[in-house]
């Protein structure tokens, strides 16, 4: 199968693209790597740099390669920013998915997968991990945006036959995130503490998130091409762990000794966010395999070997 991935030199692309190539499908990768980076590609998949905004360009490459299946992880992906410049992150995640969606309609793709975000379309969690039927809440235009690509897709899938599958993922984590980004916690740690650098917790620290490690999404992905069609799955553990557990295994497997700084709460952070991935496990027979403990120590090895 051949198989186009919007973002694919970026953190959570590149390792599909990777599982994809191994996998004996063939990978295109669109990136106008704004985060993303070359040394990410794979060097079996073939590059365009191209940004998801020029329609043009777009519907070029796609009528070029004609792709059986598209995975579309390309977007920004900075809340904050979001906030700050909301019609910037609509014009890229809005719009630039928009002329994803027509391409593959154009192109008779199959099936798109795409990267929504589960952390962000729930908002706050209580006792319970939410499933898909929890009602969406977006309070970023981030989260606003994947709420409305995926309405965009149900639109194209109900007039124009395109199969999906959305993913709502938690906090995904492992080799290849950006340790400089604003996104990802466990990679900004991990360099911090192999440099022996204090690392900085807004807050108290109690507040929790569903941590993911990446090969468990790029499983999710993998399965989904033949599996799950016009369904919404969550990706997560249903395990709520506080970033104090976080620093505290970090801090142990690094063998640092620095102390953490704790600084003020940033505004509109979430207390809790986890997910309910009970209908991956029964749609996709997806549970994840790699445990907190074990997908740090990994991420820790990666930013070791990479320094
Ligand atoms: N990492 C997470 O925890 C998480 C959680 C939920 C959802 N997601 C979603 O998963 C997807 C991948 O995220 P990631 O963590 O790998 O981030 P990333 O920044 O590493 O990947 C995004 C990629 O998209 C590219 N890109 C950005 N704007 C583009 C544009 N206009 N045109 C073409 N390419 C563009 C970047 O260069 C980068 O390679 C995103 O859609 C993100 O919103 C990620």
């Amino acid at each position: 199968m051949k198989v186009l991935v919007t973002g694919g030199a970026g953190f959570i692309g590149s390792n599909i693209s990777d599982a994809l190539i191994e996998n004996g499908h063939k990978a295109v990768v669109i990136d106008n790597l704004s985060s993303g980076k070359k040394e990410n590609l794979n060097k079996k998949a073939k590059f365009y740099k191209a940004d998801i905004i020029d329609e043009a360009k777009i519907k070029a490459i796609f009528k070029k390669e004609k792709p059986d299946a598209v995975i579309h992880c390309a977007a920004q992906i900075d809340v904050r920013k979001s906030v700050a410049e909301p019609k910037y992150d609509a014009n890229i995640n809005i719009l630039g998915s928009i002329n994803i969606l027509s391409a593959c309609v154009e192109n008779k793709v199959k099936k798109i997968l795409f990267a929504s975000s589960g952390g962000t379309i729930y908002g706050e969690c209580g006792s319970k991990a939410p499933d898909e039927k929890a009602f969406a809440n977006p309070l970023s235009p981030y989260g606003i945006a994947k709420h409305s690509v995926e309405n965009y897709i149900k639109f194209y899938s109900e007039i124009y036959g395109l199969k999906y599958t959305i993913f709502r993922y938690a906090n995904v984590y492992g080799l290849r995130q950006d340790p400089k980004g604003e996104a990802g916690v466990i990679a900004i740690f991990a360099l911090k503490m192999l440099n022996n650098e204090a690392v900085t917790v807004f807050g108290d620290g109690k507040q929790m998130r569903d941590y993911v490690y990446v090969s468990d999404v790029v499983n999710a992905n993998m399965a989904a091409l033949k599996k799950a069609d016009n369904q919404i799955l969550n990706i997560g553990t249903n395990k709520a762990v506080a970033l104090n557990d976080i620093v505290k295994i970090m801090s142990r497997l690094s063998k640092t000794d620095k102390k953490a700084v704790y600084k003020p709460k940033r505004a509109g952070e979430l207390f809790k966010s986890f997910l309910n991935a009970k209908k991956a496990g029964k749609l996709l027979n997806w549970r994840p395999k790699v445990s907190v403990e074990e997908g740090i120590k990994k991420t820790l090895d990666y930013f070791k070997e990479s320094q």
